[in-house]
């Protein structure tokens, strides 16, 4: 597991809480972010904006997730959230994403905090691997994976399902090893 908090020059990264709901939606609800992740803009049962607050479980089985939310250490405002999930325990492997609010786009701010969840990761959580599936539209995202020293393995054709325009997209695969654990057999 992550320490609960985590301090990097600029940010506190730390377990998303209700009272973070606002400073959240501001983000989840934003065109611009909603495009290339999963989820479509954050509603509650009427329909309404309403942040969706997951909560940290337990990283033992496969779908455990940790969330960790970046708080700005200047405005005490949350501006954006890594979401690590474990993808298997054997293998010691898991997924990682990220998403800044846009007001706080090329600030560096996405590198600062994924930066440190890796690190962390390797060394506390014990992985081996992680890796990032990246919409071919986004190539910021991909920039953000390079900077973060990550490599492009290849492409997942049809791997994700476009929202809204209603089609199939490809993927890229991006990952990093823990130090001294890439694989021994090459191709
Ligand atoms: C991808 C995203 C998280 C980047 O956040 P960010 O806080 O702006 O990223 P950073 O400022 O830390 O930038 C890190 C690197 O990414 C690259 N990058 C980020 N935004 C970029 C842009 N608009 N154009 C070109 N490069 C960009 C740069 O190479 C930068 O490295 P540099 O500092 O050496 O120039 C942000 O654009 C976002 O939230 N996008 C919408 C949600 C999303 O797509 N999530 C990922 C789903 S896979």
């Amino acid at each position: 597991m992550l320490p609960e908090r985590i301090h990097t020059q600029r940010l506190i990264l730390r377990p998303l809480d209700n009272s973070d709901a606002d400073d959240v939606l501001e983000y989840q609800s934003h065109s611009e972010v909603t495009q290339f992740v999963p989820w479509r803009p954050r509603t509650n049962e009427e329909g309404k904006p309403a942040a969706i607050i997951r909560k940290t479980s337990t990283f033992e089985r496969k779908g455990d997730a940790l969330v960790v939310g970046w708080e700005l250490q200047a405005e005490s405002k949350v501006i954006g959230q890594n979401i690590l999930t474990l993808t298997s325990a054997d293998e010691r492997t898991a997924n990682i994403g990220w998403v800044t609010n846009p007001h706080y786009w090329r600030n560096g701010y996405a590198a600062e905090a994924t930066g440190a969840v890796i690190e962390q990761a390797f060394r506390l959580a014990d992985l081996n691997r992680i890796d990032a599936h990246i919409d071919q539209r986004n190539p910021n995202s991909a920039a953000l994976a390079r900077r973060l020293g990550m490599t492009l393995e290849g492409v997942f054709k049809g791997a994700s399902f476009i929202k809204g325009d209603g089609g199939w997209c490809d993927m890229w695969l991006y990952s990093i090893f823990a130090p001294g654990e890439e694989s021994v057999i090459g191709v």
